[in-house]
């Protein structure tokens, strides 16, 4: 069987199969299903300074292929994170990664400060979200801002901060270039792309926000896509995420230049998938002779 460890930024993962922020909770439910320890990572729901009950329901509406959402960041807060959840996950021998929200650079610091003490293992810092009006796309879609939040993250962190990038700009290429040169140790994308669905009986938006954000199977293209534009313009490793269903759809990531992947949406509706696409990657390598799956990285042939 091939080697499947990869290393992003310096954190060891014992396969590159992490799940998503905001599509895996604390990893309490899934517990349930398996051995969350067999995974690569878990990215944790977004945390904020204090808790959030989130946006108004409807915010979940099916959509061809995908799902859109408008949750709002709901999650008990970094500080009932770190007294409640962390220490059962940390009983779990997996990659811990903190993803951050917050509505100033000054927040985001403070988050980091808290959760290196504590001991997660990496710092996700999430400029991205497109359901919330403060903080989130405002810092992901300029570049001077996005170098703003990470260099007062990474100031503040003492652990790797990886910084997650919003598809919804014209050149992500130049948001990537911007968090690496303000230090971000790794970056992650894609996260969900801007999406409005319409109840054409009642008139109304499905979504009581209007609208929300697009994962699944959908998005996946765009997602291979801009990793690959990011994986060329920038040095540091990539989490690649955005539509994952299947360890075709992982080795596609790998291939494009990310080191790890992440596997979202999928889990609600198969919540074995993201060991399912573990071992469909690992079948994948036997097949195709590869030794290393970190070989994988970036080994895409462009015409
Ligand atoms: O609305 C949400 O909680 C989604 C967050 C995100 O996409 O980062």
């Amino acid at each position: 069987m091939a080697d499947m460890r990869v290393n992003l930024a310096g954190v060891e993962l014992k396969n590159p199969i992490t799940v998503a922020s905001g599509t895996f909770g604390f990893g309490r439910e899934y517990g349930q299903f398996f051995d969350i320890a067999r995974l690569g990572g878990i990215s944790v729901k977004g945390l904020t300074p204090l808790p959030r009950q989130g946006n108004p329901a409807p915010r979940i509406a099916e959509t061809p292929l995908g799902m859109l959402n408008s949750v709002g960041l709901q999650n008990p807060g970094v500080d009932a994170f770190i007294a409640h959840e962390l220490p059962e996950l940390k009983k779990k021998n997996i990659v811990i990664i903190a993803n951050i929200s917050g509505n100033t650079p000054e927040e985001y610091g403070e988050m980091c400060e808290k959760l290196s003490a504590a001991g997660v293992d990496m710092i996700e810092v999430n400029i991205s979200c497109p359901n919330v009006k403060a903080g989130g796309l405002t810092y992901g879609t300029k570049p001077e801002m996005a170098a703003e939040v990470t260099q007062i993250a990474k100031h503040h962190a003492t652990v790797p901060v990886m910084v997650k990038l919003s598809p919804n700009v014209t050149d992500i290429a130049e948001i990537a270039r911007a968090v690496e040169g303000a230090g971000a140790d790794a970056i992650s994308l894609i996260n969900t792309i801007r999406g409005m669905v319409i109840d054409v009986n009642t008139h109304r938006p499905v979504l009581k926000m209007n609208t929300g954000g697009l994962s699944g199977p959908a998005i996946l293209p765009v997602a291979v896509r801009m990793v690959w534009e990011v994986a060329s313009a920038v040095q540091v490793p990539i989490l690649g995420m955005g539509g994952i269903s299947t360890g075709a759809d992982a080795a596609q990531m790998l291939l494009a230049g990310a080191t790890a992947v992440a596997v979202g949406a999928a889990t609600f509706a198969d919540p074995m998938a993201p060991v399912r696409i573990l071992a469909e990657l690992e079948d994948y390598c036997t097949a195709h002779g590869i030794e290393k799956v970190s070989d994988l990285t970036g080994a895409v042939q462009p015409w």
